[in-house]
């Protein structure tokens, strides 16, 4: 693991190194990504570092400095490298007040590396209670207030499940935790649209050019009683098929699955770079 903080590499990457008045801090005021790294090589970090933009520009933060992005990034990926890891950018609001309203700090850019295992080819999914707000300010945005999130995964793990899944205020599928989700009705292969409150996932965006797929926003009842197959995308998991939904057992990985995950297979090579 290897933590680099604004402009320099840690000699301990758990030592303390943000302030305790960091806005990104106990508010939430702050936004990150997180990429996929091979054998020491990044996945997609040009669309990764857009997205960082983009979120940012959404919670009024100035944009981060790509370069600056950057360099971070060759940083802690230098010498010796795990084979599957995981890369953190994380852009939070800088020195602030102790109260809602942001300083005039400047944002601290933190970029932290450690090593993942591969997930397991299924997955499984329990859907939450609680509704994403496809409404809300933060909408779509990968920012730093994932406590919901947090609450929700507990809230999976605690009936077994790998992974927990919202609707929207609408009732419609939304997105799960850490991924995007594709179902399979009457072998049409589809997916929320970016208005039912989801993140623009990096791995769904690929996956609707590289394969193809229906956006459209419909009751989470549909997926959950009527799909034959269901795969979830994310930077670490590519395309994991879903083997049980709450108490329904799918096909898993599915035809219309395996087909995307191989197609998948043959095209990601064309997006890795060395930092
Ligand atoms: C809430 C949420 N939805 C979807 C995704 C999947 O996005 P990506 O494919 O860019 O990893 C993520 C993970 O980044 C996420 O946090």
């Amino acid at each position: 693991m290897r933590t680099w903080v604004s402009g320099r590499l840690l000699a301990d990457p758990d030592a303390p190194a943000l302030a305790a008045r960091d806005h990104g801090v106990t508010v939430g005021d702050g936004v990150f990504e997180v990429v996929k790294v091979v054998h020491g090589r990044l996945f997609a970090p040009g669309l990764h570092l857009e997205r960082l933009v983009r979120s940012a520009r959404g919670l009024g933060l100035p944009d981060p400095d790509p370069d600056e992005v950057r360099r971070g990034m060759a940083a802690v990926l230098e010498g010796e490298v795990p084979p599957f890891a995981r890369l953190r950018i994380t852009w939070t609001g800088g020195l602030a007040p102790l109260g809602t309203h942001r300083g005039d700090g400047q944002p601290t850019l933190t970029v932290v590396t450690a090593p993942v295992d591969p997930w397991p080819e299924t997955a499984t999914v329990s859907t939450v209670p609680w509704p994403r707000n496809e409404r809300g300010a933060l909408a779509g945005l990968k920012t730093t207030s994932y406590g919901e999130n947090v609450r929700a995964l507990a809230h999976a793990h605690e009936r077994g499940s790998s992974e927990a899944v919202f609707a929207n205020l609408r009732g419609h599928l939304c997105e799960g935790t850490g991924t995007n989700v594709f179902y399979v009705v009457d072998g049409e292969l589809r997916t929320p649209t970016l208005a039912s409150g989801c993140l623009a996932g990096v791995t769904r965006r690929l996956v609707l050019e590289w394969y193809g797929a229906t956006e459209v926003d419909e009751p989470i009842e549909v997926v959950t009683r009527a799909a034959s197959e269901v795969f979830l995308t994310s930077s670490t998991r590519d395309v994991q098929g879903v083997r049980r939904w709450d108490d329904r057992q799918l096909d898993a990985p599915g035809p219309i699955t395996t087909q995307a995950r191989q197609v998948w297979h043959e095209r990601e090579g064309e997006l890795f770079e060395s930092p």
